[in-house]
């Protein structure tokens, strides 16, 4: 890690578990990664680990992190509203009672399959930072559009959505999650470094300076988790697959602090 890291942005590493694992996975998940911590401190030294679980298991993983873990919690959706008959959602001051500290918004599961728009996710950024909480807004363009070359415009109009009207201070509690679509789950393609040189250098230049981090997602794995860290406007990773598995999780902490 470059020197003075540790005192400047820290290096994010953090999973969404989506729609995975039980009660007693979670125990063992989290239980693992607070061992790993306690006899590896040297892992969380400029880095700022997060989980995001399934809303089912927020209260369980608070519980074993307690109230001031190195290890920041989230929930992957909150409503915009704070309370009512929205049925089947949970608000933001309902994520926070159960633990949660950020709260992801926009990813593109939640765009393709629940409707998310440009709108909801603007939204939900207002109802996130009304509650003191930290937005993760995730942004990607689908695989035409980066075949055509529009992913800088694409995302920046993502972003430029969420975050209309906001005051300096507010964009600066927000961390952006950059996911192309075509690079995320089973059927993603790993980006390249050169895949991603213009889109995150249009996201630094127009963002970087005003928001907490940008973090980097989409198939990131143990061998492409250095060079993807390495990109300059790159503050972290945001991970599913690789890291649901603690040996995995464990391993993207190593090269982050190497
Ligand atoms: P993946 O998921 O790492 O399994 O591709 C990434 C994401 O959706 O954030």
């Amino acid at each position: 890690m470059p020197e003075g890291t540790a005192t400047s942005r820290p290096v994010w590493i953090g999973t969404s578990w989506k729609m995975n694992k039980t009660l007693a996975e979670a125990r063992e998940w989290t239980a693992g990664v607070l061992a790993t911590l306690a006899e590896r401190p040297e892992l969380m030294s400029g880095i700022q680990p997060f989980v995001i679980p399934p809303l089912t298991a927020l209260t369980t993983v608070r519980e074993l992190l307690g109230e001031n873990s190195p290890v920041l919690l989230g929930a992957q959706n909150a409503h915009w509203e704070d309370a009512g008959a929205w049925t089947g959602e949970v608000s933001v001051p309902q994520a926070a009672d159960a633990g949660a500290q950020l709260i992801e918004i926009g990813h593109s599961e939640r765009r393709e399959h629940f409707g998310e728009t440009v709108e909801t996710t603007r939204l939900k950024v207002a109802a996130t930072l009304r509650h003191d909480l930290t937005p993760l807004l995730c942004i990607g363009e689908p695989l035409e559009v980066h075949d055509a070359g529009g992913s800088a415009g694409f995302i920046l109009d993502q972003v430029r959505g969420a975050v209309d009207g906001l005051p300096e201070e507010q964009l600066g509690r927000i961390l952006l999650a950059y996911e192309p679509i075509w690079a995320i789950g089973e059927q993603g393609r790993p980006a390249t470094p050169a895949d991603l040189a213009d889109p995150v250098a249009a996201l630094q230049a127009e963002f970087g300076a005003s928001v907490r981090a940008v973090l980097y997602g989409g198939s990131v794995n143990t061998d492409n988790a250095a060079d993807l860290l390495a990109i300059p406007g790159i503050d972290g990773l945001f991970v599913g697959r690789t890291a649901w598995e603690l040996d995995g999780f464990r391993r993207l902490l190593e090269i982050a602090a190497a």
